[in-house]
């Protein structure tokens, strides 16, 4: 028998199209747990309130926790007339104890401030299992950054040749973002961390009910400033979708560098097979599925805060309908990051890079040009002569097809005074590494710092 919420007023129960367009517990079931958690905490402010006798808490308390055991054995589900997830378990609330006992729990509480917390509750549960996933990933960078330690490769910019740069240093310029986003999720929490109980529908309770004893109980270090802004805002849940599209965004770009690694044409790295797939007519084929889905699922992610933005903008206080629609974006994002960071950390972690072919391109396309003029520059040429110089001295291999090692002591003389034999010494993808040795730098040296550093924030998350 379904238990309908606000059913006083009507003559008749709702239409079949109503009931379909409005139900949501195939979605927010997921917040049953969150739930019973709130109907604890109220529960306990109701008896401190002098609402509730002694006998009633701990019968409350008793048949929340029976019900609880049900939702988690799946003994409890709800039935296809429970409009939502507070209906449907005050529907079984009631059938384990009673409708007297269970008619008094929503007494100064409304589904408003109930779900305004509860996705709070759910979000920063997943916020902190999503960060422990992401710092797995980074480990799998550093990780990889440590076992290939001397491996240059041409760094690029415009995806052309630009410098020579270790692959350690690239490596690790993929896993900051992904700390940083650990750090966002830490600091969004601070912004989630405040119950909207007490709210009632938009104006507070009149019953004498504390909300900053909900808020402890539900592990809040507080309870929201005002019941408006508690019951109508959203922003919170927006902020986590930011959050999630961009470490969407962070991957796909790591994704889009092991698509391109892993062709022939590249071959600088070569995935493990327990993380590519076959082609289901091309026998040879090995495809990096993981990093495609990747790129795919960060155009998801955005969707899902694109969509719910735009379900916020032009909203009026305080609550409306439309807020339901907040979960199914959120709850995907989650669900999308759940099943993409473990396959992509795995894919990371198993990946065999081809230093010898890194290293192979890594002075290719003139990228030891820089180093000419900066040598230059301390022997000192001014700059702007400098990159003219050292300018010169590709268009004189570009015309007879050689790269600038092979320019002959003759030729170096021909293009500049300045340039005598000595500046070999930096014509090599070592010396060039090594000379950009300040912090941040490419310079072995300092990237084994750069490697502790981030080992040391690693642990510190
Ligand atoms: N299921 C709703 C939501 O997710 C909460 C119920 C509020 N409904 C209402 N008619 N006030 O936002």
């Amino acid at each position: 028998q379904a238990v309908r919420l606000w059913g006083g007023r009507f003559s008749g129960g709702p239409s079949e199209a109503l009931a379909r367009l409005s139900q949501s517990t195939h979605f927010d079931w997921r917040l049953a747990r969150h739930d019973i958690a709130g109907s604890r905490a109220h529960a306990r402010v109701l008896h401190a309130a002098g609402l509730l006798k002694p006998d009633e808490l701990t019968r409350m308390l008793e048949g929340l926790d029976r019900l609880e055991a049900d939702v988690v054995s799946g003994a409890f589900t709800p039935t296809p007339a429970d409009e939502d997830v507070h209906t449907a378990l005050e529907r079984g609330f009631i059938e384990r104890v009673g409708p007297e006992l269970g008619g008094r729990l929503r007494a100064g509480r409304s589904r408003n401030d109930q779900i305004a917390t509860l996705i709070r509750m759910y979000l920063r549960e997943e916020a902190r299992a999503i960060a422990a996933l992401l710092l797995d990933l980074a480990t799998a960078l550093a990780d990889q950054a440590e076992a290939n330690m001397d491996v240059a490769m041409p760094g690029r910019t415009h995806l052309q040749h630009a410098q020579p740069v270790l692959l350690a240093h690239h490596l690790m310029a993929h896993a900051w973002p992904l700390l940083r986003d650990v750090e966002r999720l830490r600091d969004w929490d601070r912004r989630a961390d405040a119950s909207a109980y007490g709210s009632g529908a938009l104006a507070g309770s009149s019953l004498g009910l504390d909300p900053e004893a909900v808020a402890a109980d539900l592990g809040f270090s507080r309870s929201v400033p005002n019941s408006i802004d508690g019951t109508a805002a959203r922003d919170v849940v927006a902020e986590f979708a930011f959050v999630a599209a961009m470490i969407g965004v962070d991957l796909s770009r790591l994704a889009e560098e092991i698509i391109l690694w892993a062709t022939k044409e590249f071959s600088f790295v070569t995935l493990d097979d327990a993380f590519s797939t076959g082609s289901s007519i091309m026998p040879q084929k090995k495809n990096p599925d993981i990093a495609e889905l990747a790129r795919g699922k960060a155009g998801r992610l955005i969707g899902d805060l694109a969509g719910l933005l735009s379900t916020l903008k032009g909203l009026p206080l305080a609550y409306n309908r439309d807020l339901q629609e907040d979960k199914e974006p959120v709850f995907d994002a989650v669900d999308t990051l759940q099943v993409l960071l473990p396959a992509f950390t795995g894919m990371v972690a198993t990946l065999t890079v081809n230093g010898e072919r890194m290293a192979e391109l890594a002075p290719q396309g003139f990228s030891l040009a820089t180093d000419i003029a900066e040598w230059l520059v301390r022997r000192r040429v001014p700059f702007r002569e400098a990159h003219e110089i050292a300018g010169a001295c590709v268009r004189v291999c570009e015309e007879r097809g050689i790269d600038l090692p092979e320019l002959s002591d003759a030729d170096l003389a021909a293009i500049s005074p300045h340039l005598t034999p000595q500046v070999r010494e930096v014509l090599t993808v070592r010396g060039s590494l090594e000379s950009r040795a300040a912090r941040g730098g490419t310079a072995p040296a300092r990237v084994a710092e750069q490697l502790a550093e981030l080992r040391a924030a690693v642990a510190e998350h």
